[in-house]
């Protein structure tokens, strides 16, 4: 099960994983990890950051995010999001100015994805180094390019309920030569182990084999056994996604409780997800309409409420700009998330949006 102990790269089932990931990505480099968590932290470790520096992210996140550079002993800096729950342009701008951070590590949450095209001018007016948290952002493109490839690492999860899913893992990215053979360090390769990986740099990794620590962060291979199959399935699988999604929009989008913000035209989104904000409901109707949801065996939860972990007022193990952040409080306060596993039919749809709509026309009976 060990990564290593098949005697050579053609004979390990990670590598070969890897091997294919990179390929399907379009990149050339992929290193599996034991989790999301662990690739970015490896990747906060190769572009240099050091305790005390700051790294700009997104207050819309999972709190993995915030941990993770908190792990690095760096202090998290939050940016806005907006109403469609991605990065707010602007916000970067400003804080990048204010703070003169140099790193941004950046999640695309739920799939929502910010204005590319703004982001990337933001990132190079202030040479920011980007990170991309693909964990919800597989096959997803903007402007016909896969999330993961804008900047210097990519990184992916395959916990559960991902696109490429094995109970944990993760997956690093990389076009640098340098970055991956480091990541493979990081990961936990040791003495000439690397040889069980494709396409490295023997004298890179020799001159470095004795530099880069080994934080045993590295993937097995039942993990790599079970996402290998799934990377030719991921096309099929978004298309069932996005019927899916399409057709639930279009059941349920007109109704005046409902707002679904819609993605940039650029955006091609993998929609496993589908995120709505409940518009005229008080915070107890929301939470009995999470509960009634619950009841009818629909579970959803609202970010903002309850204890999330996807509020940022929650992190109380970071000391960000809590205080400023009236945007992405506005915008998670009554944000429904609906799961959407692929074997749901389009018959199950249906039914998911007529208990959506009856439940809502319940409460709203009830507080007449
Ligand atoms: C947006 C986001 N980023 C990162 C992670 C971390 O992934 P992992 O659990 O593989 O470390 C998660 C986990 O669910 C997530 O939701």
């Amino acid at each position: 099960m060990y990564r290593y102990q098949p005697k050579s790269k053609e004979d390990s089932l990670t590598a070969s994983f890897e091997h294919d990931f990179a390929q399907y990505m379009g990149v050339k480099h992929a290193v599996g990890t034991n989790s999301c968590g662990s690739a970015m932290f490896i990747a906060l470790n190769i572009v240099g950051v050091q305790p005390g520096d700051t790294v700009l992210t997104n207050a819309f996140t999972f709190h993995a995010v915030p941990s993770v550079i908190e792990h690095a002993r760096a202090v998290p800096v939050l940016i806005e999001s907006n109403r469609e729950w991605a990065m707010d342009p602007n916000d970067l701008d400003k804080k990048a100015t204010e703070t003169g951070a140099k790193v941004l590590l950046m999640s695309y949450m739920r799939g929502h994805v910010p204005d590319m095209d703004a982001i990337m001018k933001v990132v190079e007016k202030h040479g920011l180094i980007l990170i991309e948290d693909c964990a919800h952002a597989y096959a997803t493109l903007w402007n016909n390019k896969l999330l993961g490839t804008f900047g210097e690492i990519g990184c992916f999860s395959t916990q559960s309920s991902k696109a490429l899913s094995a109970g944990e893992g993760g997956i690093f990215i990389t076009d640098n030569d340098e970055h991956a053979a480091r990541a493979v360090l990081y990961a936990g390769s040791y003495e000439r182990l690397w040889m069980k990986h494709y396409d490295l740099d023997a004298g890179l990794m020799d001159r470095l084999q004795n530099q880069v620590p080994g934080y045993s962060m590295r993937m097995q291979e039942v993990t790599a056994a079970m996402l290998t199959p799934q990377i030719e399935r991921l096309s099929t699988i978004k298309k069932i996604h996005v019927d899916n999604w399409e057709l639930l929009h279009s059941l349920i989008h007109d109704h005046p409780n409902i707002e679904i913000p819609m993605p940039l035209p650029e955006v091609d989104p993998f929609c496993d997800t589908m995120q709505f904000h409940l518009v005229g409901l008080s915070r107890d109707e929301a939470d009995r309409f999470i509960d009634l949801m619950k009841q009818e065996g629909i579970p959803m939860q609202i970010f903002g409420a309850r204890r999330n972990a996807r509020d940022f007022r929650q992190w109380e193990y970071i000391k960000a700009h809590q205080d400023e952040l009236n945007e992405t409080i506005a915008n998670i306060e009554f944000a429904c998330d609906l799961s959407m596993q692929p074997h749901l039919t389009q018959e199950n749809i249906r039914i998911m949006a007529q208990v959506i709509q009856d439940v809502l026309t319940y409460i709203g009976e009830q507080a007449h």
